[in-house]
């Protein structure tokens, strides 16, 4: 658990698995509780820099070399938690974030094949250390996602199917690894039942952390 009062909840999956609509749901659902919830998203998000940032990543046509693609990801991440995150947990907010450290070892390290350890120790950099209190990974097959994405695609879905197939594997092992941290949720299932799975390892944590009963 992180020492700040409030609680990091990051949402993780290959493209088209179904997290911001897991995300917005938990939102509404956490306020009607009566929580204070903030929520974000890497890349790009609130700061000038980290939209910048965004548009570099997924919106330019130019050639990428994938380590200077992992340091902006990384870039996006230490602005982000540093002038955002951090200072909301400190309020004792609940912060929902969409996509933060497991993407880039998934993506940058399993799916471009950059070193796994070194991204977990500029990870750390960027971080400052700190790390979501749970993670959530909505896992689901190449076909679907194939399917929920479509056609329009930006810099980062147009890679490929075997691209993806490693990302996917490689969360897959990221969760292992990381058990206590990250649960895995069957993102196929209808949104309902998803919403369901995420509920409840959501009130899990919130009663350790808040002592509370939901
Ligand atoms: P985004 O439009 O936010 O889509 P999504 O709904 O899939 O999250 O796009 C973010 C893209 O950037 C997504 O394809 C995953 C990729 N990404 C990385 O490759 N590494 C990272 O560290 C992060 C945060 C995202």
């Amino acid at each position: 658990m992180n020492k700040n009062k409030g609680l990091f909840i990051t949402f993780e999956g290959i493209d088209g698995c179904g997290k911001t609509t897991q995300l917005n749901m938990l939102q509404e659902y956490l306020k009607k509780c009566g929580y204070d919830v903030l929520i974000t998203r890497e890349p790009g998000a609130n700061q000038i820099l980290c939209e910048k940032i965004r548009h570099l990543l997924l919106y330019t046509q130019c050639e990428m070399d994938s380590r200077a693609e992992m340091f902006l990801f990384l870039a996006d991440r230490a602005q982000h938690i540093n002038k955002f995150i951090l200072p909301a947990l400190k309020q004792g907010k609940i912060v929902l974030c969409d996509r933060h450290i497991d993407s880039t070892l998934a993506y940058q390290g399993y799916g471009r094949n950059n070193n796994l350890d070194e991204i977990i120790f500029l990870n750390n950099i960027a971080t400052n250390g700190i790390k979501p209190d749970l993670t959530l990974l909505y896992d689901i097959d190449i076909k679907t996602s194939n399917l929920r994405v479509g056609k329009e695609k930006d810099r980062m879905e147009n890679q490929g199917d075997d691209f993806l197939k490693r990302v996917r594997e490689g969360y897959l092992d990221i969760a292992q690894i990381n058990n206590q941290r990250i649960k895995i949720i069957d993102g196929c299932q209808n949104v309902e039942d998803v919403f369901l799975n995420t509920k409840n390892v959501v009130n899990d944590i919130l009663k350790s952390k808040f002592e509370e009963k939901i």
